[in-house]
């Protein structure tokens, strides 16, 4: 340790407030970047992942963060040093760029941005997954059109069971729950109506 960064340390200790353990810095917001700062900073209370209960009972899973409050709004109260009711959540002295990469990689795991970069990865090269747009297989229903066929939450029960039977174009996805809910969460985000 230098002796900088020991009396910046220091001071920031005196003053009660934690500076945040950061890592080189990137120009554009980085959710991987964010995702390193989280785990780093933050695991030891909130869930920072797609999956799990937060290790302190009443630290918000980030995940469900969206429930909360806009997301893109998150880097904002990041730099407001989230000033919490609680007195358990620290105060953390934090750089614009940090807020950035946290809020993106918050914002990422939200069910309805990580079910779209799932669908975007597994269904976009047959099926249409956004509200505009022909499907790129012709037999393959448009996302968007989906809960005219069924009610949408029939299709919990069919991802489970397995969507390919009996639809021999279509491939079999293999998705953890979670997996399921954050995709129906996004299916359910781009319905026609
Ligand atoms: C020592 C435990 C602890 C650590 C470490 C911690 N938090 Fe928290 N955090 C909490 C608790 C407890 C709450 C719930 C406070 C409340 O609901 O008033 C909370 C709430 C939050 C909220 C929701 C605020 C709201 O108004 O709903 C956000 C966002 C948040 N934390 C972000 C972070 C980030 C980002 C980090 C890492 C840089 C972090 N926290 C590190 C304990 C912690
Ligand atoms: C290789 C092409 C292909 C991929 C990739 C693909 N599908 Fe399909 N999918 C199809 C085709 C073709 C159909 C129409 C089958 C039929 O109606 O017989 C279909 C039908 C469906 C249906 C409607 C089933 C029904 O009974 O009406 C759902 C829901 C569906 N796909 C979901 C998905 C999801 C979710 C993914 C990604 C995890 C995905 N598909 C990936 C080709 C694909």
């Amino acid at each position: 340790m230098t002796l900088k960064t020991s009396l910046v340390r220091t001071f920031a200790g005196l003053a009660g407030v934690a500076v945040l353990a950061s890592l080189a810095n990137a120009a554009e917001p980085s959710e991987q970047h964010g995702k390193a700062l989280a785990e780093t900073n933050c695991a030891k209370c909130h869930a920072t992942g797609l999956t799990g209960d937060s290790p302190h009972e009443k630290a918000p899973p980030f995940r469900t963060l969206g429930t909360r409050f806009p997301v893109d709004t998150i880097d904002e109260a990041l730099l407001a040093k989230l000033s919490p009711k609680h007195s358990d959540m620290p105060t953390f002295e934090i750089t614009p760029q940090q807020a950035k990469d946290i809020a993106v990689y918050i914002a990422s795991i939200q069910p309805v941005a990580h079910g779209e970069a799932l669908v975007a990865a597994n269904c976009s090269p047959c099926h249409a997954i956004g509200k505009t747009g022909d499907s790129p297989h012709p037999d393959a229903p448009p996302f968007r059109t989906l809960s005219e066929r069924y009610p949408i939450d029939a299709l919990e029960e069919a991802f489970a069971e397995g969507i390919e039977t009996g639809h021999p174009d279509m491939p079999s996805f293999t998705a953890e729950p979670e997996q399921i809910a954050d995709i129906l969460a996004y299916i359910w985000s781009v319905q026609d109506k």
